[in-house]
């Protein structure tokens, strides 16, 4: 009988600031090596096809669905999924702000929505309620109904305005001083 040679690829990333180097099938997808391979299984897998963004983590600053991404395709990158961003006792101030605004419930769609709220207020100025529906448009949420999702990311605006308002001042002050 003959035997069938699996062959693999070395990959290696840099995975919430941890290098990691793995061998790996090439058809394995990032979803299976996050939870499978490395443990991290706070990356959900809703549809398996691109549409519900359950499995977003950011892939070199961007956020990206996982489930449509090759681990061998991540080769080199550097990838944060929501264990990056903070823990039970010290949630960040993303997640205290989904936490206080009820913008959770079952929590399945939440680690994809956060990633996709780090990435779209790291790109856009979401001045609007309909700028941010628009930036979460892509997460399905079956319990939330969005709006307190909605109401996290205001807050979180807010306060990413007032912070670059503060150190524009500071900037100018120093100018004028110089
Ligand atoms: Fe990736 Fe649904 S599991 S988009
Ligand atoms: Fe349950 Fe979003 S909180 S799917």
């Amino acid at each position: 009988m003959s035997q069938t040679t699996q062959r693999t690829h070395p990959v290696w990333m840099l995975v919430n600031g941890q290098p990691v180097e793995r061998d790996v099938e090439p058809r394995m997808l990032l979803t299976d090596f996050l939870r499978e391979q490395l443990g991290l299984t706070g990356t959900h897998v809703g549809c398996e096809h691109g549409v519900c963004g359950a499995c977003t983590v950011m892939i070199d600053g961007d956020s990206v669905r996982a489930c449509l991404t090759l681990a061998v395709s991540a080769n080199g990158a550097q990838i944060e999924t929501v264990e990056s961003l903070g823990s039970p006792q010290a949630l960040s101030p993303l997640q205290a702000a989904f936490r206080e605004h009820h913008g959770l419930q079952c929590g399945f769609c939440t680690p994809g929505m956060l990633a996709t709220c780090t990435d779209a207020l790291q790109k856009y100025p979401l001045r609007t309620e309909h700028e941010i529906r628009d930036a979460l448009s892509g997460n399905l949420c079956r319990c939330t109904g969005y709006q307190g999702s909605v109401e996290a990311v205001k807050s979180c605006v807010a306060k990413r305005d007032a912070v670059s308002a503060g150190a524009s001042s500071l900037l100018n002050t120093r100018d004028s001083h110089s």
